[in-house]
């Protein structure tokens, strides 16, 4: 499975990056809005220069025509950018132009493995269901994440599904369980998921057992 990381923040980025562990970065509004006075497109062209895999720069404009245009326009910044776009009506249709132009993009907001279909038959790099905020609505996040990629499965689908809304380190491992191509996963529980309080117990006796020896 793929990691990605869900934030604009570059030091989380830079961070996890190190670990050498990292194939690509999500964003959206409001975590570019949280880095406060920072121009977008200026933030998306620095996340490319740490990061080589793919890049999610979401659109704000809601007609097919404001999708498109701002979707090329974000396209142009690198070449491992993904423009994200919603998932309504004429987010479809703009799915569906900028993939027949060899532009890549990742559906968001998706809800429903109905969504998700659509999203994949749209001709959608990926989509992105939102585990954690189903959750929040007393739905089963990973239930609907698992028809998706069984769906996808017996389609033959190529769109990959990124486990997206990720709040804690069981939505990651349940998202391996049942499939998911990749987990967006926040900076976070990336520092939640690297410890273990016997690993550093270990290390400790290791150490300790090192400093004793004859
Ligand atoms: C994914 O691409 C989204 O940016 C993100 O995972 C949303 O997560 P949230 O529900 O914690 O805002």
């Amino acid at each position: 499975m793929k990691l990605f990381i869900d934030t604009a923040n570059i030091e989380e980025i830079k961070e996890i990056n190190q670990w050498g562990i990292l194939d690509g970065v999500t964003t959206n509004p409001s975590l570019i809005a949280k880095e406060g006075g920072v121009e977008f497109e200026d933030v998306i062209a620095s996340i490319t220069e740490i990061v080589s895999g793919p890049i999610s720069a979401e659109v704000i404009g809601t007609t097919t025509e404001e999708m498109v245009e701002e979707g090329k326009r974000l396209a142009a910044i690198a070449d491992n950018i993904v423009v994200k776009i919603p998932l309504i009506p004429s987010g479809l249709n703009a799915v569906s132009q900028l993939s027949a132009e060899g532009i890549k993009t990742n559906v968001t907001l998706v809800f429903s493995a109905n969504q998700a279909l659509l999203a994949a038959k749209a001709g959608a790099t990926y989509v992105s269901p939102f585990i954690g905020r189903l959750d929040d609505i007393g739905s089963e996040g990973v239930d609907i994440l698992e028809d998706i990629v069984d769906i996808f499965y017996t389609y033959d689908l190529n769109t990959e599904v990124i486990s997206a809304s990720i709040r804690h380190p069981q939505h990651v491992l349940e998202s391996a369980r049942v499939g998911a191509d990749i987990a967006t996963i926040p900076y976070d529980v990336f520092k939640k998921m690297v410890v273990h309080p016997k690993t550093d117990e270990g290390l400790e006796k290791f150490l300790a057992d090192w400093e004793q020896r004859e």
